[in-house]
């Protein structure tokens, strides 16, 4: 029988695009300094430069916000999300926050002692930037074959064990505030982590005495690689490998924005410390609000409870990957340098590579965005030299392992033929550009701190 790929859903409302001429293209660009952030969306024909927040809901979480409970206190709204939280991960305690990085923000604000290392892997930009601005330092101990786009290791975003027992070693135990498990990774290309990889990291912690924390933004697409690739769980339906996946973290960030299917939301969830939830609440009442609420409506902490519901589903784990698979294909195909295996949630050009001939402090993925808008109106981002910013200690560039443009693919937006184009696009300004493009760009205004959002650029 032939493995055919069910999509379980169909449109019931669409929202109108609009291609802007290749001329209004150059002009936004220019306007916006060659950094795709400041371009207004209306100007975008694709928007691929993330996917959080940026997918269709369904109709059951449109019906179940209708009937939000928006009390400040203690709302049902609120229960039915706790309720969720628990039955997917296993969580006894969920305290709502407006998003991941306000998550990041609570929890590190009462984890972190001024001068406390969080070794982890590859932790996002504002993870990082969490990390730091509670006086830690964000160490990462991703395993080598994840800094390389080459290479099919089926996990990628794993924690390098033996690496971090070096760093707590050489930091001592007490000067760890906790290891952090970003799954999947969204820095290092949208690998995923193993579940034997999460075991390990669970008797490395308990070694030492320390806590796991999962960033667990994009934990569902984590759960469909372990079971298409770790050969224990090829039979284990998805949310028990979920809940196994969970069992070994004290706690997790989670921006609901990605695997949990809604426009804005998030959340801690602690397992079941509740001296650790007693302090949570503070901040979360001085940064967020109160800890039943979080900077969330009813409506959206309804939504946000179904989302999570959905996402578990076998069938639109498997079509939601295999669309960015088969955009990444699409692009192998094409010749175009992609990481490899291809991710969760989107195809990372490796722009060193598209761009052999631009120096590489030269911000060639910066470049590729560029491009790329340029050509047909799609909206990628730079992961790379720009995203990861200056050394705190000695104020130089980072140069980090990879400098990568991301093609992000939103939740049930678009169709394959919407990613069709896409490819063709990448493929003509690869065949055009990319040997022959000797000269990439420099900053104009270098914004402080994360600077990829404000920055401008010009070219060399
Ligand atoms: C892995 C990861 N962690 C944390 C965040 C931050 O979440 P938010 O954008 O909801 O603040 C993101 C956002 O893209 C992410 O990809």
């Amino acid at each position: 029988m032939s493995k055919r790929t069910i999509i379980p859903f169909r449109a019931k409302v669409i929202e109108p695009l609009k291609l802007p001429s290749l001329e209004q293209r150059n002009k936004k660009i220019s306007a916006a300094g060659l950094n795709v952030f400041q371009l207004d969306a209306e100007d975008v024909y694709i928007d691929l430069l993330t996917d959080s927040g940026t997918g269709a809901i369904s109709a059951m979480q449109l019906a179940r916000s209708m009937n939000g409970d928006e009390s400040y206190a203690g709302s049902r709204s609120f229960r039915a999300m706790e309720r969720q939280v628990m039955e997917t991960m296993g969580f006894r305690y969920t305290i709502p926050v407006h998003q991941g990085r306000a998550a990041e923000q609570v929890l590190n604000f009462v984890m972190i002692k001024k001068n406390q290392i969080v070794p982890g892997n590859s932790h996002f930009d504002t993870t990082k930037a969490h990390i730091e601005f509670s006086g830690g330092r964000a160490i990462d101990c991703t395993i080598d074959a994840g800094r390389r786009s080459e290479g099919d290791h089926p996990f990628k975003g794993n924690i390098d064990i033996e690496k971090t027992e070096a760093v707590i070693r050489e930091y001592g135990a007490r000067h760890v505030a906790y290891i952090l498990v970003t799954i999947t990774c969204n820095s290092g290309g949208g690998q995923p982590v193993s579940m034997q990889n999460l075991r390990d990291v669970r008797a490395l912690a308990n070694k030492y005495g320390l806590p796991v924390v999962y960033d667990a933004a994009r934990f569902a697409e984590n759960a469909y690689f372990i079971k298409t690739r770790e050969e224990e769980f090829a039979d284990t339906p998805i949310p028990y490998i979920v809940r196994e996946m969970f069992k070994h973290a004290d706690a997790c960030t989670m921006s609901s924005k990605k695997d949990a299917l809604v426009p804005i939301g998030g959340f801690i969830g602690i397992r079941e410390s509740e001296e650790l939830y007693e302090r949570v609440k503070t901040p979360t009442i001085l940064f967020e609000g109160f800890y039943t609420y979080g900077g969330m409506s009813g409506s959206a902490m309804e939504a946000l409870a179904q989302g999570l519901k959905e996402v578990v589903d076998l069938d639109y784990l498997t079509y939601r990957i295999g669309q960015v698979r088969r955009l990444g294909e699409l692009l192998d195909s094409f010749g175009v340098p992609i990481v490899h295996p291809i991710g969760g949630h989107a195809v990372f050009i490796d722009a060193r590579r598209f761009f052999p001939n631009v120096p590489q402090d030269q911000f060639p993925a910066q470049l590729l965005c560029v491009e790329l808008y340029k050509e047909g109106g799609i909206r990628c981002v730079e992961v790379g030299s720009c995203l990861i910013g200056r050394d705190p200690d000695t104020g130089e560039n980072i140069r980090p392992a990879m400098d990568l443009c991301r093609i992000t693919i939103p939740r049930r937006a678009y169709t394959f033929e919407h990613l069709e184009y896409v490819a063709d696009v990448v493929r003509t300004v690869y065949e055009e550009k990319g040997s022959s493009q000797r000269r990439g760009l420099c900053f104009d205004v270098e914004a402080p701190g994360i600077r990829h959002f404000s920055s401008t650029f010009r070219y060399v």
